[in-house]
């Protein structure tokens, strides 16, 4: 959850995840933590740190921080399941890191969402395209917003990321990224289209996608859900960042991975309605109406035989404790009165028609476990 605050000042220099939303500290002994914005940083720092053989391939489920406006879909706290492939270069990596979360989503039972697609270049093809780009929007520096005028001092990609008003007429005609790829940048991309159309994963070429962070290099991408607002659609993005270990003081050692917010993708699930949420918590409810006792013991029973019980509390009557074991949604009431304690029996209600039937007291955990779906 903590990571060196170096790790993502280098990362992020000029992105508003790490220069405007990252929380960063003082810890006791003075050394400068950020609570973790995002996990390549993390996974690229332990790379360098370790150095494991490659490929390495790696997952992570972690919790992430940024100070955003919370609103629905983003989170100062969001989670993102990921994975980070470091050490080889080879374009069929990104297709197989790609397919995997396309077949994520898809095993999910998602189905609107697309995946969109764009290069942004090796470090030549970038340099030349960054001089023109910049060029251009110096040219319309007059009609772009004042936060795009600073950014473009620090990095004119980031202003393709605006979505403010003034900058997005600029940024439809701005000079594209892979309109100026090497020819080796090119042959990548190319690869990588031409290996997810083999293993049937469609995309759409997304020219104006930078992604939200410094380090990406070559295959860029993000998966939107067209089930959500546009403002928070992404369920998942990533790319290659070829050059991150080396920045970090490691050997050049070339990456690609992504990073899916969990949170968004259940949003996604349940706007699609993928999975029914589950009609109760409960399978069985206790009511005793002798002293509690009961319920005790046979709740305890009931949870250790892999059944979803609850009990009333409070020693109430027999109709308050009725009216609890409806709500709760069991399937089953399990009722435990004067007669049934005499007999060693306890009285077994079908919720769903109110057929009862009398079950000796040693046999009930089993007969509730059978009248269960399962
Ligand atoms: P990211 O696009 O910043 O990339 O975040 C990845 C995903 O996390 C987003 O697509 C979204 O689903 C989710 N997410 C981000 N911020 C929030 C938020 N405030 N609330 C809810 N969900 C959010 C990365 O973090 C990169 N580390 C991905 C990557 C891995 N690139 C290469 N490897």
């Amino acid at each position: 959850m903590f990571e060196h605050y170096e790790v993502f000042a280098r990362v992020g220099e000029s992105t508003d995840i790490v220069q405007k939303e990252m929380y960063d500290f003082e810890d006791r002994g003075g050394r400068r933590l950020a609570l973790r914005p995002e996990g390549t940083g993390s996974v690229v720092r332990a790379f360098v740190e370790h150095r494991p053989t490659t490929p390495w391939k790696v997952w992570y489920v972690a919790p992430n921080f940024r100070a955003e406006s919370p609103q629905a879909g983003r989170y100062r706290q969001h989670h993102q399941v990921g994975v980070e492939a470091v050490g080889t270069m080879d374009p069929d990596l990104d297709v197989e890191v790609i397919a995997l979360l396309d077949a994520f989503f898809r095993a999910l039972g998602l189905r609107r969402y697309r995946l969109l697609l764009n290069s942004l270049g090796d470090p030549e093809s970038r340099a030349t395209y960054l001089d023109v780009l910049r060029r251009f929007l110096e040219a319309h520096s007059d009609e772009l917003s004042a936060q795009s005028r600073q950014t473009l001092a620090l990095n004119p990609l980031r202003v393709l990321d605006s979505k403010r008003k003034e900058d997005v007429q600029v940024i439809a005609n701005a000079p594209r990224m892979i309109e100026h790829l090497s020819a080796e940048a090119g042959a990548h991309f190319d690869r990588v289209q031409s290996g997810l159309h083999a293993v049937g994963v469609a995309y759409e070429i997304a020219p104006l996608l930078v992604r939200g962070l410094d380090y990406y290099t070559r295959t860029t991408f993000e998966f939107v859900a067209d089930s959500l607002g546009s403002a928070q659609n992404a369920i998942g993005g990533g790319g290659r960042y070829d050059l991150l270990a080396e920045q970090m003081g490691g050997p050049p050692t070339p990456g690609i991975g992504f990073g899916s917010g969990i949170e968004r993708t259940l949003l996604a699930c349940d706007a699609e309605g993928v999975f029914p949420a589950p009609s109760s918590t409960v399978d069985a409810f206790v009511v005793d109406v002798v002293d509690g006792t009961h319920a005790l013991a046979l709740t305890s029973e009931l949870r250790s035989a892999g059944v979803r019980a609850d009990r009333a509390f409070d020693q109430r009557s027999m109709k308050a404790q009725m009216k609890q074991a409806d709500r709760s949604g069991a399937a089953l009431t399990l009722i435990v009165g004067e007669q049934e304690v005499a007999d060693r029996t306890v009285t077994l209600r079908r919720m769903a028609d109110a057929v009862q039937e009398t079950v000796p007291r040693e046999k009930v955990v089993e007969v509730v476990r059978q009248g269960l779906p399962s």
